[in-house]
């Protein structure tokens, strides 16, 4: 197989499908090993900077996890408040301190851009795990091996985001990646939290079929449903959030109503978006999609810190 070319992971655009493969492939590896207790050891005496300065259950537990799963070991900040950045120290110098502490560094920051600071600064791989309203390039890899492992292949699909598609950082970077298939995507959104225009404007230039509706009933004919919360950290006015956060309510027999076996996505954490009686429905992916992350994050640091799988 070829190498995967990359240092960084930082934004879905640097992937082409070949390197989109190459991650599918070694998750499938790692997926495999795992199951005969062949993982542990992979990165032993490696170190992982675990840098979360947004708030983040799944995306952090899972990248230390993953780390710890390989035998590696984590050091983690967690906020600005115990953190020098507090004290006004730059992006630039904190990375520069990491980079004689760890081989990797995993960054989540509030603002957009952010991580190409961070890798700027050092000569150790970094991964973006959310830049603010930007990317979150793993998020939307363990997306894309969700549908793949789930509906054997992703062309031919027919797609759709529901929700803030505006704020929603998996939504921006899964988009990018799907540039790469031959599926058909359906945007449900109100007018308000509607997909930012540069990303329409890839769309049409890539030539992917898509509609935009605000009407949640185009979900029936879908076959994957991707929904996201509304970002209620993200708007500036209180008030626009209040009028926009109860735009949508998918509940079970909504799901059941729809003409296809549609798989219902989540990156999670949710609000009231996607009622806990769609849980235990088959189709509902977003909890294996959670155990998946461990095994694609494993999969991307044996590949940035280009450590031989299997
Ligand atoms: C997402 C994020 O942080 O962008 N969560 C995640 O990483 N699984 C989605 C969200 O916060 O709504």
């Amino acid at each position: 197989m070829t190498e995967f070319p990359h240092v960084h992971i930082l934004d879905a655009d640097q992937f082409s499908r070949q390197d989109i493969e190459i991650v599918l492939e070694k998750t499938k590896t790692i997926e495999a090993l795992s199951k005969e207790d062949r993982v542990w050891g992979l990165l032993r005496g490696k170190v992982l900077a675990s840098l979360f300065f947004e708030s983040s259950t799944r995306t952090r537990l899972s990248f230390e996890t993953a780390m710890n799963r390989l035998g590696g070991r984590v050091i983690t900040t967690v906020g600005f408040q115990f953190s020098s950045i507090s004290k006004g120290e730059t992006l630039y110098d904190t990375m520069k301190m990491i980079e004689a502490y760890a081989d990797i560094a995993v960054i989540r920051h509030p603002e957009e851009g952010s991580s190409r600071i961070a890798a700027a600064a050092i000569s150790i791989p970094v991964i973006n795990a959310g830049d603010g309203i930007g990317q979150h390039p793993t998020q939307a890899l363990l997306d894309l091996y969700t549908i793949h492992k789930e509906k054997g292949g992703l062309d031919g699909l027919k797609i759709a985001f529901i929700g803030d598609l505006k704020f929603g950082r998996t939504i921006h970077s899964l988009i990018k990646l799907l540039r790469h298939y031959n599926v058909e995507i359906v945007l449900i959104s109100p007018v308000d939290l509607a997909l930012p225009e540069s990303y329409r404007k890839a769309l049409q230039k890539n030539k992917t079929k898509f509609e935009e509706t605000e009407d949640i009933k185009a979900l029936w004919d879908c076959d994957v449903a991707y929904i996201t919360r509304i970002q209620e950290e993200r708007f500036v006015d209180r008030s626009e959030y209040e009028k926009l956060k109860n735009s949508y309510t998918i509940n079970r027999a909504f799901v059941q109503a729809s003409r296809k076996q549609t798989m219902i996505m989540h990156p999670l954490p949710r609000v009231n978006e996607l009622s806990t009686d769609v849980d235990d429905l088959p189709n509902a992916a977003y909890f294996r999609m959670a155990k998946y992350g461990v095994h694609v994050r494993m999969a991307l640091l044996c590949l940035c810190l280009k450590t031989e799988i299997g």
